[in-house]
Protein backbone atom coordinates (compact mmCIF):
# COMPACT_ATOMS: atom_id res chain seq x y z
CA UNK A 1 0.00 0.00 0.00
CA UNK A 2 1.26 3.20 -0.81
CA UNK A 3 1.81 5.84 1.51
CA UNK A 4 -0.33 8.03 1.89
CA UNK A 5 1.46 12.20 2.70
CA UNK A 6 -0.59 14.64 5.21
CA UNK A 7 -0.99 16.82 2.01
CA UNK A 8 -2.52 14.41 -0.20
CA UNK A 9 -4.90 13.02 2.51
CA UNK A 10 -5.70 17.29 2.87
CA UNK A 11 -6.52 17.33 -1.33
CA UNK A 12 -7.35 14.08 -2.18
CA UNK A 13 -9.09 11.78 0.71
CA UNK A 14 -11.02 15.05 1.94
CA UNK A 15 -12.81 15.51 -1.04
CA UNK A 16 -15.43 12.92 -0.14
CA UNK A 17 -16.14 15.75 2.46
CA UNK A 18 -16.92 18.59 0.72
CA UNK A 19 -14.08 20.67 -0.70
CA UNK A 20 -12.08 21.74 1.99
CA UNK A 21 -11.21 25.87 1.70
CA UNK A 22 -7.98 26.73 0.33
CA UNK A 23 -7.37 29.05 2.96
CA UNK A 24 -7.72 26.24 5.62
CA UNK A 25 -6.03 23.67 3.86
CA UNK A 26 -2.78 25.98 3.44
CA UNK A 27 -3.08 26.96 7.32
CA UNK A 28 -2.66 22.94 8.34
CA UNK A 29 0.12 22.77 5.72
CA UNK A 30 1.40 25.14 7.12
CA UNK A 31 1.15 24.77 10.88
CA UNK A 32 2.44 20.94 9.64
CA UNK A 33 5.62 22.24 8.36
CA UNK A 34 6.20 24.84 11.76
CA UNK A 35 5.65 21.49 13.42
CA UNK A 36 8.13 19.78 11.84
CA UNK A 37 10.95 22.69 12.25
CA UNK A 38 10.30 22.47 16.22
CA UNK A 39 10.49 18.94 15.71
CA UNK A 40 14.17 19.62 14.81
CA UNK A 41 15.07 22.04 17.35
CA UNK A 42 13.97 19.50 19.80
CA UNK A 43 15.51 16.58 18.58
CA UNK A 44 18.96 18.31 18.48
CA UNK A 45 18.33 19.91 21.87
CA UNK A 46 20.91 20.23 23.83
CA UNK A 47 23.35 19.67 20.58
CA UNK A 48 21.53 22.70 19.28
CA UNK A 49 22.23 25.05 22.34
CA UNK A 50 18.11 25.73 22.48
CA UNK A 51 17.74 24.03 26.01
CA UNK A 52 17.25 26.00 29.23
CA UNK A 53 15.50 29.52 30.70
CA UNK A 54 15.16 32.31 27.98
CA UNK A 55 14.85 34.71 31.04
CA UNK A 56 11.42 35.87 30.29
CA UNK A 57 7.68 35.45 32.02
CA UNK A 58 4.95 35.02 29.65
CA UNK A 59 1.45 36.60 30.03
CA UNK A 60 0.60 33.94 32.72
CA UNK A 61 3.48 35.23 34.30
CA UNK A 62 5.31 31.58 33.85
CA UNK A 63 9.25 31.23 33.28
CA UNK A 64 9.63 30.68 29.77
CA UNK A 65 11.80 28.36 28.41
CA UNK A 66 14.25 28.96 25.39
CA UNK A 67 12.13 26.26 22.99
CA UNK A 68 8.91 27.89 24.14
CA UNK A 69 10.16 31.40 22.48
CA UNK A 70 11.44 29.07 19.34
CA UNK A 71 8.85 26.86 19.08
CA UNK A 72 6.42 30.08 19.16
CA UNK A 73 8.35 32.33 17.23
CA UNK A 74 8.72 29.26 14.14
CA UNK A 75 5.03 29.31 14.25
CA UNK A 76 4.93 32.34 13.81
CA UNK A 77 7.62 32.95 11.20
CA UNK A 78 5.47 29.97 9.57
CA UNK A 79 2.66 31.63 8.58
CA UNK A 80 3.92 35.02 8.68
CA UNK A 81 3.65 35.34 4.69
CA UNK A 82 1.08 33.70 4.30
CA UNK A 83 -2.31 35.36 3.03
CA UNK A 84 -4.63 32.54 4.28
CA UNK A 85 -4.55 33.26 7.94
CA UNK A 86 -6.14 36.44 9.56
CA UNK A 87 -4.46 36.25 12.63
CA UNK A 88 -2.42 34.14 15.61
CA UNK A 89 -2.93 33.87 19.26
CA UNK A 90 -0.71 32.04 21.48
CA UNK A 91 -0.10 31.09 24.92
CA UNK A 92 3.06 33.08 24.72
CA UNK A 93 2.06 36.65 23.99
CA UNK A 94 -0.40 38.78 25.57
CA UNK A 95 -1.91 40.16 22.33
CA UNK A 96 -3.19 38.55 18.72
CA UNK A 97 -0.51 38.83 16.06
CA UNK A 98 -2.39 40.09 12.63
CA UNK A 99 -0.73 38.42 9.82
CA UNK A 100 0.19 41.43 7.51
CA UNK A 101 -2.10 42.85 4.24
CA UNK A 102 -3.82 39.32 4.97
CA UNK A 103 -6.77 38.91 3.39
CA UNK A 104 -6.98 35.33 5.15
CA UNK A 105 -10.31 34.45 6.90
CA UNK A 106 -8.77 31.82 9.47
CA UNK A 107 -7.79 32.27 12.73
CA UNK A 108 -4.97 30.53 14.73
CA UNK A 109 -4.59 30.07 18.10
CA UNK A 110 -1.80 27.83 19.67
CA UNK A 111 0.04 26.59 22.74
CA UNK A 112 3.45 26.46 20.70
CA UNK A 113 5.34 23.94 23.97
CA UNK A 114 2.89 22.17 25.96
CA UNK A 115 4.65 20.53 28.91
CA UNK A 116 7.53 22.39 28.57
CA UNK A 117 8.86 21.24 31.90
CA UNK A 118 9.71 18.48 30.07
CA UNK A 119 12.08 19.88 28.06
CA UNK A 120 15.34 19.27 29.83
CA UNK A 121 14.44 16.15 30.90
CA UNK A 122 13.89 14.77 27.25
CA UNK A 123 10.05 13.65 28.01
CA UNK A 124 7.34 14.10 25.71
CA UNK A 125 6.19 18.03 25.08
CA UNK A 126 3.62 18.97 21.79
CA UNK A 127 1.83 21.54 19.92
CA UNK A 128 -1.52 22.43 20.36
CA UNK A 129 -3.69 24.46 17.41
CA UNK A 130 -6.93 25.02 17.08
CA UNK A 131 -8.37 27.13 13.87
CA UNK A 132 -11.23 29.13 14.12
CA UNK A 133 -12.98 31.45 11.76
CA UNK A 134 -12.59 35.69 11.67
CA UNK A 135 -16.01 36.87 12.29
CA UNK A 136 -17.43 38.77 10.08
CA UNK A 137 -16.53 41.91 10.83
CA UNK A 138 -14.42 41.35 13.84
CA UNK A 139 -10.50 42.91 13.74
CA UNK A 140 -7.85 40.61 14.00
CA UNK A 141 -5.79 42.43 15.98
CA UNK A 142 -8.66 42.38 18.62
CA UNK A 143 -8.73 39.98 21.48
CA UNK A 144 -12.98 39.51 20.70
CA UNK A 145 -11.98 37.58 17.41
CA UNK A 146 -10.83 34.90 19.09
CA UNK A 147 -12.92 34.76 21.81
CA UNK A 148 -15.32 31.67 20.42
CA UNK A 149 -17.10 28.52 21.52
CA UNK A 150 -15.15 25.42 21.27
CA UNK A 151 -17.92 24.08 19.28
CA UNK A 152 -16.97 26.65 16.63
CA UNK A 153 -13.68 25.07 15.83
CA UNK A 154 -12.81 24.61 11.91
CA UNK A 155 -10.25 22.39 12.61
CA UNK A 156 -7.96 21.61 16.11
CA UNK A 157 -4.72 19.32 16.89
CA UNK A 158 -1.83 19.03 18.13
CA UNK A 159 1.88 17.89 17.39
CA UNK A 160 3.55 15.12 20.22
CA UNK A 161 7.16 14.80 19.82
CA UNK A 162 7.75 11.90 21.63
CA UNK A 163 10.29 8.71 20.47
CA UNK A 164 8.50 9.55 17.11
CA UNK A 165 6.62 12.87 15.89
CA UNK A 166 3.38 12.56 15.22
CA UNK A 167 0.67 14.86 13.96
CA UNK A 168 -3.53 14.29 15.26
CA UNK A 169 -6.04 16.44 13.31
CA UNK A 170 -9.80 16.48 13.63
CA UNK A 171 -11.43 18.34 11.03
CA UNK A 172 -14.82 17.31 12.75
CA UNK A 173 -15.46 13.64 11.41
CA UNK A 174 -12.78 11.49 13.15
CA UNK A 175 -9.55 11.92 14.43
CA UNK A 176 -6.98 11.27 12.70
CA UNK A 177 -2.73 10.48 12.99
CA UNK A 178 0.06 10.98 10.83
CA UNK A 179 3.32 9.71 11.58
CA UNK A 180 6.56 12.10 10.87
CA UNK A 181 8.83 9.92 8.74
CA UNK A 182 12.30 11.29 9.60
CA UNK A 183 14.08 9.39 5.86
CA UNK A 184 11.13 11.67 3.82
CA UNK A 185 10.36 14.30 6.13
CA UNK A 186 6.66 13.73 5.48
CA UNK A 187 4.01 13.31 8.06
CA UNK A 188 2.43 10.03 6.95
CA UNK A 189 -1.38 8.69 7.78
CA UNK A 190 -1.19 6.00 10.30
CA UNK A 191 -4.09 5.98 12.11
CA UNK A 192 -7.86 6.69 11.03
CA UNK A 193 -10.87 7.40 13.45
CA UNK A 194 -9.27 6.85 16.85
CA UNK A 195 -11.99 5.98 19.20
CA UNK A 196 -12.07 5.97 22.94
CA UNK A 197 -13.68 3.07 24.89
CA UNK A 198 -16.40 3.90 27.25
CA UNK A 199 -15.14 2.14 29.98
CA UNK A 200 -11.59 2.00 31.36
CA UNK A 201 -9.45 1.37 34.32
CA UNK A 202 -6.52 3.68 33.98
CA UNK A 203 -6.71 7.55 34.90
CA UNK A 204 -4.19 10.67 34.75
CA UNK A 205 -4.33 12.90 37.51
CA UNK A 206 -1.58 14.77 39.74
CA UNK A 207 -2.32 13.35 42.57
CA UNK A 208 0.06 15.81 44.67
CA UNK A 209 -2.73 18.28 44.42
CA UNK A 210 -5.31 15.72 46.19
CA UNK A 211 -5.82 18.03 49.13
CA UNK A 212 -6.44 21.04 47.13
CA UNK A 213 -9.52 19.54 45.53
CA UNK A 214 -13.22 19.82 45.52
CA UNK A 215 -15.12 17.30 47.72
CA UNK A 216 -16.25 15.53 44.17
CA UNK A 217 -13.24 14.90 42.92
CA UNK A 218 -12.12 13.41 46.33
CA UNK A 219 -14.42 11.09 46.28
CA UNK A 220 -13.90 9.60 42.82
CA UNK A 221 -10.39 9.29 43.18
CA UNK A 222 -10.85 7.55 46.41
CA UNK A 223 -13.07 5.18 44.69
CA UNK A 224 -10.82 4.49 42.44
CA UNK A 225 -7.73 3.80 44.58
CA UNK A 226 -9.88 1.45 46.67
CA UNK A 227 -9.54 -0.90 43.99
CA UNK A 228 -11.30 -3.93 44.14
CA UNK A 229 -12.32 -3.83 47.78
CA UNK A 230 -13.90 -0.57 47.00
CA UNK A 231 -17.26 0.99 45.06
CA UNK A 232 -15.70 0.05 42.30
CA UNK A 233 -14.99 -3.48 42.49
CA UNK A 234 -11.63 -3.17 40.91
CA UNK A 235 -8.33 -2.10 40.40
CA UNK A 236 -7.46 1.01 38.51
CA UNK A 237 -3.77 2.58 37.00
CA UNK A 238 -2.39 5.39 37.60
CA UNK A 239 -0.38 7.31 34.12
CA UNK A 240 1.17 11.20 34.49
CA UNK A 241 3.45 12.49 31.60
CA UNK A 242 2.90 15.95 33.05
CA UNK A 243 2.47 17.01 29.42
CA UNK A 244 -1.24 16.92 28.32
CA UNK A 245 -0.56 16.28 24.90
CA UNK A 246 1.40 13.13 25.85
CA UNK A 247 -1.76 12.14 28.90
CA UNK A 248 -4.46 12.77 26.16
CA UNK A 249 -2.45 11.50 23.17
CA UNK A 250 -2.63 8.14 25.46
CA UNK A 251 -6.29 8.45 25.88
CA UNK A 252 -6.74 8.51 22.24
CA UNK A 253 -4.71 5.41 21.89
CA UNK A 254 -6.14 3.17 24.56
CA UNK A 255 -8.44 4.84 26.57
CA UNK A 256 -8.66 6.39 29.94
CA UNK A 257 -9.30 9.75 31.89
CA UNK A 258 -7.78 12.81 32.32
CA UNK A 259 -8.08 15.41 34.80
CA UNK A 260 -6.81 18.74 35.93
CA UNK A 261 -9.73 19.63 38.16
CA UNK A 262 -10.73 22.50 39.55
CA UNK A 263 -8.63 23.06 42.93
CA UNK A 264 -8.01 25.49 46.02
CA UNK A 265 -4.73 26.38 44.52
CA UNK A 266 -5.95 27.73 41.06
CA UNK A 267 -9.49 28.77 42.12
CA UNK A 268 -9.11 32.14 41.69
CA UNK A 269 -8.30 31.87 38.27
CA UNK A 270 -10.69 29.45 36.82
CA UNK A 271 -8.36 26.30 37.10
CA UNK A 272 -5.09 25.50 35.38
CA UNK A 273 -5.07 25.11 31.93
CA UNK A 274 -6.31 26.69 29.03
CA UNK A 275 -9.88 27.07 27.48
CA UNK A 276 -8.67 28.60 23.89
CA UNK A 277 -5.33 26.80 23.31
CA UNK A 278 -5.36 23.29 25.75
CA UNK A 279 -8.72 22.45 26.90
CA UNK A 280 -10.90 23.08 23.49
CA UNK A 281 -8.68 21.86 20.92
CA UNK A 282 -7.75 18.73 23.02
CA UNK A 283 -11.89 18.37 23.99
CA UNK A 284 -12.92 18.48 20.46
CA UNK A 285 -10.41 15.68 19.27
CA UNK A 286 -11.60 13.88 22.41
CA UNK A 287 -15.34 14.32 21.31
CA UNK A 288 -14.51 13.31 18.05
CA UNK A 289 -13.14 10.48 19.24
CA UNK A 290 -16.33 9.10 21.55
CA UNK A 291 -15.39 10.76 24.60
CA UNK A 292 -16.49 13.38 26.59
CA UNK A 293 -15.05 16.58 28.16
CA UNK A 294 -16.55 18.76 30.81
CA UNK A 295 -15.39 20.96 33.80
CA UNK A 296 -17.42 18.66 35.91
CA UNK A 297 -19.90 21.10 35.71
CA UNK A 298 -20.73 21.60 31.56
CA UNK A 299 -19.55 20.39 28.33
CA UNK A 300 -16.29 22.83 28.02
CA UNK A 301 -17.32 22.91 23.88
CA UNK A 302 -20.17 25.13 25.16
CA UNK A 303 -18.19 27.41 27.26
CA UNK A 304 -18.38 31.21 25.55
CA UNK A 305 -15.03 32.51 26.87
CA UNK A 306 -14.27 35.94 28.10
CA UNK A 307 -10.82 36.28 27.77
CA UNK A 308 -8.07 35.14 25.38
CA UNK A 309 -5.71 33.27 27.99
CA UNK A 310 -9.14 32.30 30.09
CA UNK A 311 -8.81 28.90 32.11
CA UNK A 312 -11.01 26.26 33.17
CA UNK A 313 -10.79 22.97 35.13
CA UNK A 314 -10.59 19.60 32.66
CA UNK A 315 -12.24 16.67 32.64
CA UNK A 316 -11.89 14.25 29.83
CA UNK A 317 -12.15 10.63 28.33
CA UNK A 318 -13.79 7.66 28.69
CA UNK A 319 -17.29 8.77 28.61
CA UNK A 320 -18.97 6.49 31.53
CA UNK A 321 -16.34 8.03 33.69
CA UNK A 322 -16.85 11.76 32.78
CA UNK A 323 -20.70 11.12 33.54
CA UNK A 324 -19.75 9.61 36.28
CA UNK A 325 -17.35 12.60 37.47
CA UNK A 326 -20.36 15.06 36.50
CA UNK A 327 -23.05 13.40 38.51
CA UNK A 328 -20.53 13.54 41.99
CA UNK A 329 -20.27 17.51 40.76
CA UNK A 330 -24.44 17.69 41.29
CA UNK A 331 -24.35 15.45 44.20
CA UNK A 332 -21.41 17.04 46.22
CA UNK A 333 -20.79 21.04 45.05
O1 LIG B 1 0.18 23.67 30.27
C1 LIG B 1 0.15 23.15 31.43
C2 LIG B 1 0.76 21.77 31.63
O2 LIG B 1 2.12 21.68 31.34
C3 LIG B 1 0.02 20.62 30.95
O3 LIG B 1 0.58 20.24 29.74
C4 LIG B 1 0.11 19.50 31.98
O4 LIG B 1 -1.00 18.63 31.90
C5 LIG B 1 0.14 20.25 33.26
O5 LIG B 1 0.58 21.56 33.00
C6 LIG B 1 1.10 19.63 34.24
O6 LIG B 1 0.84 20.16 35.45
P1 LIG B 1 1.60 19.74 36.80
O7 LIG B 1 2.84 20.57 36.80
O8 LIG B 1 0.65 20.07 37.88
O9 LIG B 1 1.92 18.28 36.72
Amino acid sequence: MTDITFSAWLRDTLQGHGELPRDLLNTLEYTARACQEISANLARGALAGVLGQAGSDNVQGEAQKKLDVIANDILLQTHANGSYLASMASEEMDDPWPVENSIGRYLLVFDPLDGSSNIDINAPVGTIFSVLTLPEGASPDSHDAFLQAGSCQAAAGYALYGASTQLVLTLGFGVYVFTLDPRSQHFILTQSKLTIPTDTSEFAINMSNQRFWEPAVQRYIDELLAGREGPRERDFNMRWVAAMVADVHRILCRGGVFLYPLDSKTAAKGGKLRLLYEANPMGWLVQQAGGLVSTGRENILSIEPTGLHQRVPVILGAKHEVERLERYHREMN
